[in-house]
């Protein structure tokens, strides 16, 4: 893709990652961009940089628009290592540029990139602060912890333009630019699946962001994130969502997440899945062996349900479900109804171990967990059966 124009005069100069397929942990199957976004105006800045494998690319599409020598002012939003990789290259490139950035982006600078940094100018903005490029102006807002201590948000009100690097981002790999022309549906799937993976612990920075946005009247009718499409049709619906899964508000849904050694907890699984069906409430019975766990946390952020069952192996939860819960317990999904359930043969720790675990976030569970020794008999399903409707009740 060659760069683009975004709004007059503001163009798309990022990179795309097409084989990206793992994120620190986060199964990106669809891969993702870096954005960065050129401003040109009597004075010229370039918003954000790129990781470095693709700083070439980078540096071909400003050339299409303009010589990279002439940028005034280069706009660090996070330091993270996905969007300030190519820095050291870019500020070789702008020998007279200011590097903008956070008080928490400068210090997270110099310790990044020590050697380069001491030869950088800087310029530190605080909250309010902004810059005239002639006619529009870049106003500077610090968010921190969304997603890091040093990230911070640029608007341009004469645009309407907001730049919140990693919020309202998707991991998505495109040749379109827009939400609109890729489909608002697969967006809306992977805005979810970045939120769960990636914001979901920053839920209340996340919240104190979208008040100050009110507070202020910042007015925008475009969202040009760090990763992924540009936001141009769908924008007070992702807002919206945004607001919903910073208040961990989800939906009257069950999902049964499991594993199983010898189909006793998948029998209980299944077991559990039609007595949900049967009261007609939405339900999705996921196997850890078969989903990638940044898919199941995407289905637990969106589900007010959870049932979860593991057998018991070596006194412990089976690997996939110690690796499900320890994810959980970084990510911190909140607001949620659980029950725990599971086969054994003679120690049956795994559900007492999935009951603490799911007690650390929080989460109501209204009944003791039921374990089933060896092989599940009618009247052991039928008593879960009872369980799962007593737990459910409520939710007709
Ligand atoms: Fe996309 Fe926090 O970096």
């Amino acid at each position: 893709m060659q760069a683009r124009e975004i709004k007059p005069g503001i163009y798309w100069v990022g990179g795309i990652d097409w084989n990206l397929r793992n994120f620190h942990g986060y199964s990106t199957d669809k891969g993702s961009t870096y954005n960065a976004y050129l401003i040109v105006d009597e004075k010229i800045a370039l918003i954000d940089t790129v990781k470095a494998n693709l700083t070439q690319e980078l540096i071909s599409r400003i050339r299409k628009v303009v010589d990279p020598a002439r940028i005034d002012y280069v706009i660090s939003n996070h330091i993270e290592m996905d969007h300030s990789g190519a820095l050291p290259a870019i500020m070789e490139l702008t020998p007279h540029a200011t590097l903008v950035t956070s008080p928490n982006g400068d210090k997270g600078l110099h310790a990044h990139y020590p050697k380069e940094a001491c030869r950088w100018k800087f310029k530190v903005v605080q909250q309010g602060d902004t810059i005239s490029l002639g006619k529009r102006t870049l106003q500077f807002l610090p968010i921190p912890m969304v997603h890091w201590p040093d990230s911070m948000l640029t608007y341009v009100p004469e645009e309407k333009l907001l730049m919140p690097n990693d919020a309202f981002g998707q991991h998505l790999a495109s040749e379109f630019l827009f939400d609109d022309e890729i489909g608002c549906s697969i967006v809306r799937e992977q805005a979810a699946k970045y939120y769960a993976n990636i914001v979901l612990p920053y839920s209340k920075s996340v919240q104190t962001l979208l008040t100050q946005i009110q507070k202020m009247k910042i007015e925008f009718d475009m969202i040009a994130p760090s990763h992924g499409v540009v936001i141009r049709k769908n924008v007070k619906e992702l807002v919206s969502l945004y607001n919903k899964w910073s208040t961990h508000q989800s939906d009257n849904k069950v999902l049964i997440l499991y594993d199983t050694m010898w189909n006793s907890t998948e029998k209980m699984a299944e077991t559990i899945q039609l007595a949900v069906e049967e009261m007609n409430i939405p339900c999705c019975r996921t196997s850890l062996t078969t989903t990638h766990i940044s898919d199941v946390i995407t289905r637990v952020m969106e589900s007010r349900y959870i049932f979860i069952g593991s057998p018991t192996l070596n006194n412990q939860v089976l690997p996939t479900m110690a690796s499900m819960l320890s994810y959980m317990q970084g990510l911190r999904p909140r607001n949620k109804i659980g029950f725990v359930f599971g086969s054994y043969g003679w120690g049956g720790q795994a559900p007492k171990l999935i009951e603490e675990s799911l007690r650390a976030l929080g989460w109501e569970l209204p009944l003791p967990p039921m374990a089933i020794k060896y092989i599940p008999t009618e009247e052991s399903l039928d008593e879960l059966r009872t369980q799962v409707t007593k737990i459910l009740t409520g939710a007709k």
